[in-house]
């Protein structure tokens, strides 16, 4: 089915945050359509942010995982990725409690909000451009309605670019690179620092092209710039 002009301004109103019946990607729709067939017990739908909103880190992922936070409605939350971000976030005072991959296992955020570039489960884990534009107007208002934001750490270069995108600089002059620190402005002239690292995914962490220690490095480095206040 196209989408609605109507449709567009509704879900634009919507914020930081998409209806969970989004329709702005017709690709990702028919995807989530096929998936409330196959999987009638999944959540399948925009998953909302989850954390805190004074969040002083945003991390942003790539898009939900089918069998993850597809099915569980909480970013990471059952996806392998999940697994190092989250032990790691516990590791670094960002979290409480026991991550047990499930929505209802207690864990909370400390000073720290999970975001997706893409909300939707996009098929193959891979969105398109079209859906990564489509989706960014919710991430740069996710960004803007965190007041006490001071680090985004961003899970691979589609979420490196994304965020960029949304916070109106071009990629060519922060380019991408596991480990790198960028500084931004945000509106009303408070400063971001964007922290990159490869995504925690279940490929990059097999080939150790993501270590455990590699990814511990990049918090540390983000838990002194958060600190230093
Ligand atoms: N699950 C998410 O929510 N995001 C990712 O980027 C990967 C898995």
């Amino acid at each position: 089915m196209p989408v609605r002009a109507a449709d567009i301004a509704g879900v634009a109103a919507s914020g930081s945050e998409p209806p969970a019946d989004c329709p702005l990607c017709p690709r990702l729709v028919a995807y989530r359509e096929a998936n409330e067939q196959a999987h009638p017990d999944y959540f399948n739908g925009a998953v909302p942010s989850f954390g805190e909103d004074d969040a002083a880190l945003l991390i942003v992922g790539l898009a939900p995982g089918l069998h993850g936070a597809n099915k569980t409605a909480r970013p990471f939350t059952g996806d392998y990725a999940g697994d190092l971000l989250y032990a790691t976030l516990a590791r670094f005072g960002f979290s409480e409690g026991a991550y047990k991959a499930a929505p209802d296992d207690g864990l909370v955020l400390r000073g720290a909000m999970i975001t997706n570039a893409v909300r939707c489960a996009p098929p193959q884990n891979k969105p398109v451009g079209a859906e990564i534009r489509a989706c960014r107007p919710f991430l740069k208002a996710r960004i803007e309605a965190l007041p006490a934001l001071r680090a985004i750490l961003c899970l691979g270069r589609i979420a490196h670019d994304s965020t960029l995108a949304a916070l109106g600089l071009k990629a060519k002059d922060a380019p991408f690179s596991h480990g790198a620190a960028h500084d931004a402005a945000l509106a009303g002239g408070r400063r971001v620092r964007v922290f990159d690292s490869y995504h925690c995914s279940r490929y990059n962490t097999n080939t150790r092209r993501l270590t455990p220690e590699m990814f511990e490095d990049v918090f540390a480095g983000i838990r002194r710039h958060v600190d230093e206040g």
